[in-house]
């Protein structure tokens, strides 16, 4: 760093011992004071203190810059606003959890435990279990190397996650440094959460400020985490659980004691874990927690029960989904009565009509439930649902409320079936109902409907991220006449001078939203292959897609066969697609943008050499459950590695997916080294 700046001077001062001592006291101070409040709950300083306490540390560390560690607590908000987020794999698999929604589910997986466990040679007598709490909020993974925190992750994939480091270090309950600790290099997974208050007051806030109220508590942590600016992120109440401990440093024996050690070290672990000996109390532990669930200060969807010994865990193993030695148990979804007012059609932005139910307002798992969904024709006509009739609502694992059953017992007696509409209830046109589908669509693309919905979801954070472009506004474009489909967005800068003529629009607020448009070129071509909104491509599905057919032009022409035969792609998706870009709509639309200069091709990922990769040959055969063969090739090549198709003596390593070819017995004969890939995946992480 260069001697003569200003910061550079700062760095290079020296620093007196008592300025070390005071700054490290400090630290201590406040790190002891977030545990007391934020994991104990027992608070031990007043908020004068405390703040006494951390401006006294921004004081000295802004005068002596050089002394601010990584793990300061002053280093829990970053100053920086990131673009995007960087992608982590994980070491280990995230999993998910297979479910069960009844004791002989449970009893089910009891068996199956104690088969393994026999098959093993396992005394079943020594089969113990831990009962935990299922959190519903969003499962993350933080890496601590020397003790110190260093990355944090969301699950993503299972393989791969977006690396949340920040905004995970603005959560006072995650130690941003363990100290005198027997383990220093370790990971940790658990839940990020918000509690229920919390989310109130959440949305009561954004509801006073115009802004979009969240849905529920899962939601608020999911989109929080999310947020590319931790400054944000910083001011909304996220908590964490931690249930999941691994290192390499000391052996670990079984599930409960790395609870116990994960307490030690300072996380947060929730207080309602049990370690139990038979099924019979498993249940007692699911029926006990469910006549507490409404009480507890965050939610719960259910119990996770796990194989405590860590070893019997291993002998029993996973599934590639699963892991077999834990389960979830689900509560059943909670349930409420009453009136229907009303049934209402809505709109979708592929045309889709979705029957709504208006209801007489009831509360239900904490909020106020006025509308629920009916889903479609088929299932009014199945459940023969009435305007005027009581209902049982229930709320399950989905957002929006659904109508389980009719009580046919209070329905009027002047009641009538509902008739089935045959134009769109905005625009007038013909309905149409495509055979073996159950959904009526509109099939006017211009309705005015669509058009809304398909740029609110354009615009949308996790799409294109245009800002200041909410309902109401765009609604405003529409009606007048600025914007008749995606394209008309990349427009609305030679409409500057009407647009902040309209009422309430301002030079201000038109300037952020045009500028928020031009930036929004930036994004990749998979943000752009979602935002573009072709049925039944979600973000992941664009992802895959994108890596699958690195530009528009290899899309547009592909065929539904070649689609459908990429993993985890299915017919439907690969219809659509065709569809998409058969359709003259479709081709204009990606004209349009390609025009106003939206990215249709995939960026090349720059990755440094690896020493590992570095000239040497690897050859791939088999299918790879993470990669394609083309993009395992090219992750190779980038960190420095040469790919070859055949086996030769020049070969240094064959990849091994499922299924392999001849290569693998003509490289076990030459003696070239093999690598499953599971161990390609970790040598990429070295
Ligand atoms: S254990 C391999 N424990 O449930 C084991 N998960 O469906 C998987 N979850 O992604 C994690 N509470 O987000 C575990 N006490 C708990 C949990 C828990 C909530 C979530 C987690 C995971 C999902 C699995």
């Amino acid at each position: 760093m260069s001697n003569n700046n200003q910061k550079g001077d700062l760095f290079n001062q020296p620093v007196p011992d008592s300025i070390l001592t005071e700054a490290k006291k400090l630290r201590e101070k406040i790190n002891d004071a977030d545990y007391k409040y934020y994991v104990l709950a027992q608070p031990d300083i007043d908020d004068y203190e405390y703040d006494m306490l951390m401006k006294r540390l921004i004081e000295l560390e802004k005068e002596y810059p050089s002394i601010i560690t990584d793990d300061s607590p002053t280093q829990r908000v970053s100053g920086q606003v990131i673009d995007k987020f960087n992608s982590v794999s994980h070491s280990v698999p995230m999993l998910s959890l297979s479910n069960s929604y009844n004791f002989e589910e449970l009893i089910d997986f009891d068996k199956r435990v104690r088969g393994f466990l026999k098959d093993a040679e396992i005394d079943t007598k020594n089969l113990e279990y831990v009962c935990e709490l299922k959190f519903d909020g969003v499962a993350v993974s933080l890496v601590y190397e020397n003790g110190v925190f260093i990355r944090g992750a969301t699950r993503g994939d299972g393989f791969t996650g977006d690396d949340v480091t920040n905004n995970l270090k603005t959560i006072k309950a995650i130690p941003l440094s363990v100290t005198n600790s027997k383990i220093k290099n370790f990971e940790v997974r658990g839940e990020v959460f918000i509690k229920k208050k919390d989310f109130e007051r959440i949305n009561s806030e954004q509801e006073l400020s115009g802004e979009k109220t969240f849905a529920n508590p899962r939601n608020t942590a999911a989109g929080t985490l999310k947020l590319k600016d931790s400054k944000i992120v910083a001011r909304r109440p996220l908590d964490f659980f931690s249930y999941y401990l691994r290192t390499n440093d000391i052996p670990l024996e079984n599930h409960y004691n790395n609870l116990l050690l994960l307490k030690e070290l300072k996380f947060p672990v929730n207080n309602y874990f049990k370690k139990v000996n038979n099924i019979e109390q498993v249940k007692e532990y699911c029926d006990e927690i469910e006549n507490i669930r409404d009480t507890l200060p965050y939610e719960i969807d259910g119990v996770v029960v796990k194989v405590n010994s860590l070893k019997q865990q291993e002998l029993i193993g996973n599934t590639s989904k699963s892991p077999r030695w834990a389960i979830a148990y689900k509560f059943k979804a909670k349930q409420k009565t009453t009136k229907i007012k009303d049934i209402k059609l809505q709109v979708g932005r592929t045309g889709t009509i979705t029957p709504v139910a208006e209801l007489e307002p009831v509360f239900l798992s904490g909020s106020k439930i006025s509308r629920a969904t009916l889903h479609n024709f088929d299932e009014i006509k199945r459940k023969d649902i009435r305007i005027g009739d009581t209902v049982v609502i229930e709320k399950g694992g989905d957002v929006i409320p659904k109508v389980v059953k009719v009580l046919k017992e209070f329905r009027p007696s002047n009641s009538k079936e509902f008739q089935f509409p045959e134009k769109c209830p905005v625009c007038g046109s013909n309905l149409e109902k495509p055979e073996n589908e159950v959904n009526f669509y509109c099939v006017n693309y211009f309705c005015p409907a669509q058009v809304q919905g398909r740029i609110e979801h354009f615009v949308m954070r996790d799409a294109m991220d245009i800002r200041g472009l909410g309902e109401n506004i765009i609604e405003t474009l529409i009606s007048k006449g600025f914007i008749k489909d995606i394209t008309d967005i990349y427009r609305l800068s030679e409409y500057k001078e009407e647009l902040i003529n309209i009422e309430r629009f301002g030079e201000k607020s038109v300037n952020n939203i045009l500028s928020s448009i031009e930036k929004s070129k930036e994004k990749p071509y998979e943000k752009v292959l979602f935002a573009i909104g072709i049925r039944y491509i979600g973000e992941r599905t664009a992802n895959i897609i994108a890596n699958n057919f690195p530009n528009i032009e290899l899309l547009s022409s592909a065929t539904e066969e070649k689609i459908d035969s990429i993993y985890e792609i299915g017919p439907k998706i690969a219809k659509s697609i065709v569809e998409f870009f058969r359709d003259e709509k479709g081709k204009k639309l990606i004209e349009g943008l390609k025009k106003a200069g939206l990215k249709f091709e995939l960026e090349k990922k720059t990755i440094k050499e690896n020493p590992f990769f570095k000239n040497k040959t690897f050859v791939i055969t088999g299918t790879l459950n993470n990669y394609t063969r083309k993009q395992a090739e090219e992750i190779i090549e980038s960190f420095g590695g040469k790919t070859s198709n055949s086996v030769s003596k020049n070969t240094d390593y064959l990849i091994v997916g499922d299924d392999p070819g001849s290569k693998l017995n003509k490289a076990k004969s030459l003696g070239v080294k093999i690598l499953s890939e599971e161990e390609f995946i970790s040598l990429l992480k070295q």
